[in-house]
């Protein structure tokens, strides 16, 4: 068989338009399932000898034409120069020219619609993998700054205003706290695609009497899926992974998003390494975060794989509709631009550098501690409701004059109260603000460092 001959041969009389042809082809983006489809291949051929269906010669001749065939597409490129309209239909040929005729039964009891659906699974458990163990170095790269930087005490910002001041340590983690969500939601996607559909064959399943379950075993598949007209036509698998990938995405475009605004001349807080950052071509005093901006634009590429796949899906009737192969593209978009941004994102971590300087003086500055002036005058006996009022009126006075609460004559403090005292300042300082957060999920040394030691504890043994 060459590709100048379709795979249905007989019942057409007529050829194909050319145009439609090169339509119909998915050679070339499915070629990456190449791997996938040899293993898929291999593992069905011994399900068919282990059936009967096939001698032991037969069975073998197929194994090792299907080896030779692996190798030659891993050492050679051009091995994939071939008119083939798909990866299934490019397999099948080159061993028929290798092995001849016999190369013909390995097509027995299954049908290119299960064969699809169970390599974009293999090839998919590989991406996911692949994911978990990028989201690692992500997060260690986090955790490695936090370390880094175990006393630098930044501004928190609400609705980006400054709030109340945060350990350093603290902004890290939250991310890392995202990521290990991302984890767990990727493992989920894992259970979801590592099911078998091979043996649905076209839609009714097969009626050679092969062990599935023995072939899902030599597959590494957890177990079999137990509908042959859902084993060919759903794609939920697909969609869990990129929801996964979107879901990332959110998490590593908004740290872009805090560091592009963090590296800005206007905050001052990072720089960033000359390895990660861009110049301008016309002004010469530029440095722009490129890589983060990136990352933040190709979330939205992630987010339109994910809708493609669900709109895609959303009207097939049951079951295989040649629709479907719409969804490889989408998946290995997500799987690669998630990888490459994880990549990136821990590169610009590692390089990044915090001004501590910068930092320390904004945490001390813009007011972060009246919410400490009220809690005070709470701790007085002050119903919260009118310490929080007289702590405003307080504020406007200290805009009033140009300076920060702490900064304030304890006589100007004792106009508005007189259960104002000596100790207010004290209570002011950036240090009791952070040391008082001290609850489980707070920002004070104390919680953070455990946070951290469990943090590492846990990229650790995972
Ligand atoms: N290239 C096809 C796809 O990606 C393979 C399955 C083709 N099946 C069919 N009945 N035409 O979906």
């Amino acid at each position: 068989m060459s590709e100048s001959k379709n795979l249905w041969g007989g019942r057409f009389t007529g050829a194909a338009e050319p145009g439609f042809v090169e339509f119909n082809r998915s050679f070339g983006f499915d070629r990456r399932l190449f791997e996938a489809d040899v293993k898929a291949s291999l593992a069905h051929a011994g399900g068919l000898r282990a059936a009967g269906v096939l001698s032991t010669e037969e069975a073998a001749a197929i194994e090792s034409g299907l080896r030779k065939i692996l190798e030659s597409g891993r050492s050679d490129e051009d091995y994939f120069n071939s008119p083939a309209e798909d990866v299934h239909s490019f397999v099948e040929a080159r061993l028929i020219e290798l092995i001849g005729d016999v190369g013909r039964k390995l097509h027995t009891g299954r049908s290119r619609n299960d064969q699809v659906a169970t390599d974009l699974r293999l090839w998919l458990r590989d991406a996911v993998d692949n994911l978990q163990a990028r989201l690692q170095i992500t997060q260690t790269a986090l955790l490695d700054l936090a370390e880094s930087h175990r006393e630098v005490v930044i501004p928190g910002y609400t609705h980006l205003q400054k709030a109340q001041p945060v350990l350093f340590p603290h902004w890290c983690l939250a991310y890392f706290e995202m990521l290990s969500r991302d984890r767990r939601r990727m493992n989920d996607a894992r259970g979801c695609v590592n099911v078998m559909p091979l043996g649905a064959a076209a839609l009714a399943g097969t009626s050679y009497p092969i062990d599935r379950e023995a072939v899902a075993r030599v597959l590494g598949f957890d177990t079999i899926a137990m509908n042959s007209l859902d084993a060919v036509s759903d794609r939920d698998f697909c969609i869990e992974f990129t929801s996964a990938c979107s879901i990332i995405m959110v998490h590593l475009s908004r740290l872009a998003e805090d560091i592009i605004i963090y590296s800005t001349n206007e905050f001052g807080f990072f720089e960033l390494s000359d390895a990660v950052a861009t110049g301008s071509s016309l002004m010469p005093q530029k440095k722009n975060p490129d890589a983060m901006e990136l990352v933040r634009g190709k979330a939205a590429r992630v987010f339109g794989d994910n809708l493609q796949l669900l709109t895609m899906l959303k009207g097939l009737p049951l079951a295989y509709n040649k629709d479907i192969q719409e969804d490889k593209e989408a998946v290995f978009d997500a799987a690669d631009t998630t990888s490459a941004c994880l990549s990136v994102t821990a590169a610009v971590l590692g390089n990044l550098r915090v001004n501590e300087k910068v930092v320390s003086a904004a945490a001390a500055s813009g007011y972060m501690n009246a919410t400490e002036l009220a809690d005070y005058l709470a701790r007085k006996g002050m119903p919260f409701r009118e310490a929080h009022e007289l702590t405003g009126r307080i504020v406007l006075r200290a805009i009033e004059l140009g300076v920060e609460l702490q900064d304030l004559q304890l006589d100007v403090l004792q106009e508005f109260s007189s259960q104002l005292t000596d100790d207010v300042f004290e209570a002011l300082s950036v240090e009791r603000t952070i040391a008082t957060k001290n609850q489980v999920g707070g920002t004070s040394p104390a919680r953070v460092s455990e946070a951290l030691t469990i943090a590492r504890a846990e990229l650790e043994t995972s």
